[in-house]
């Protein structure tokens, strides 16, 4: 059998690298897009496509997923694609208040796009996409589990992630398209996000600067290490869902570290490891955000064997490892 490409959409983003990366390591070839927006520093994008071109079987088109014609281009000259990691989109719950035009360009557009060009792929296998927590909303039952009812969404964000949920469905009922949505829980580990909690603590912390932090510290997450969500991905990757009766080749699963961490135990670890204290202003809880995360992961268990072993007192410091070195590298 040919080995064809795996796509990963978002390549550049923090879990689109480490997913490639991971492709590359195990022999596969990979083709990543991304369109390089300025949603945070494009540098550190372009820093991790840098790693990537250590392999030779990467390759990368700038682009926009929402882009169809763009899309038929990458599909046409880098394809076909059977399986792809779709994992680009506008991500952040708090940039969604300013700026919602970009969610429903890349969450929504995209997302249809990426199926349209999915569905029109002989032999496809499977499309494999990022969902997230934060579909949840306000619920308070604990763990949250793909069960539970998801239709009050609090952010923009939210409510554009349940819409793939939504949109995915009736692609997967109508054309019989393998889909799994993957929602993912507070993920962090190098080449992390500059938006996220554990990044700009850091850098706040390192430049004497102090850290807001949101609900007076009364704030709890499911922190998962990126190298078991990517561990994840591909276990779920190889399980495409089959139709069963009435029922369509689609699911949605939790993918989490099934621990619920307190902000403030993080805090104490990232001052630990940077050997330095945090000046911290309490701050009341953010429109659109939520106290606690916590996901119930037996079912992507149950699939794949799931299992993430990473505590955040062995993940925190390899972070901070990585931020020392890259911003030391870049001062230099
Ligand atoms: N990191 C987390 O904790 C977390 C939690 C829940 C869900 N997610 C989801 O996981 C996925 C990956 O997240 P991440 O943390 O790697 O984010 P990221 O922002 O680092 O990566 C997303 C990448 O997609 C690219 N992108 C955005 N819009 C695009 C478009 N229209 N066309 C092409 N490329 C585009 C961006 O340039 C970026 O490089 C996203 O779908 C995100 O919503 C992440």
């Amino acid at each position: 059998m040919v080995d064809l490409p795996v796509l990963v959409t978002g390549a550049a983003g923090f879990i689109g690298f480490h997913t490639a990366t991971r492709l590359l390591q195990a022999g596969r070839r990979v083709v990543g897009v991304d369109n390089l927006n300025d949603y945070y520093d494009p540098e550190l994008k372009s820093a991790r496509l840098q790693q990537l071109d250590n392999f030779s079987e990467f390759q990368f088109v700038k682009g926009d997923i929402s882009d169809k014609a763009a899309m038929e281009k990458l599909w046409a000259e880098k394809g076909p694609f059977v399986e792809v990691v779709h994992l680009a989109a506008q991500a952040g719950v708090r940039y969604s208040l300013e700026n919602p035009y970009s969610y429903i360009t890349s969450n929504c557009m995209g997302h249809v796009t990426i199926m349209e060009m999915c569905r029109h792929t002989e032999g496809f296998k499977h499309l494999v996409y990022a969902s997230s927590s934060s579909v949840y909303g306000g619920n308070k039952k604990l763990p949250y589990s793909t069960d539970d009812s998801v239709d009050k969404p609090i952010s923009l964000y939210a409510a554009t992630k349940r819409a793939d949920e939504l949109m995915s469905h009736t692609y997967s009922h109508l054309f019989d398209l393998p889909q799994t949505g993957l929602r993912f829980f507070t993920v962090y580990g190098p080449w992390g996000r500059p938006d996220m909690a554990l990044f700009i603590f850091t850098k706040n912390i390192v430049e004497g600067k102090p850290i807001s932090v949101f609900n007076n510290g009364q704030m709890k997450r499911d922190f998962t290490y990126v190298d078991d969500i990517v561990t994840g991905i591909l276990g779920a990757l190889d399980n495409p869902p089959q139709r069963e009766g009435d029922d369509a080749p689609w699911r949605v699963l939790n993918i989490g570290n099934n621990r619920s961490e307190k902000l403030m135990d993080f805090v104490a670890l990232i001052e630990k490891e940077l050997g330095q204290k945090a000046e911290i202003g309490f701050k009341p809880m953010q429109p659109g955000d939520v106290p606690e995360t916590y996901a119930d992961i037996e079912a992507i268990q149950k699939l794949t064997g799931y299992k993430p072993t990473t505590t955040i007192k062995e993940g925190i410091p390899r972070f901070i490892a990585w931020y020392k070195d890259y911003y030391n590298a870049k001062a230099d």
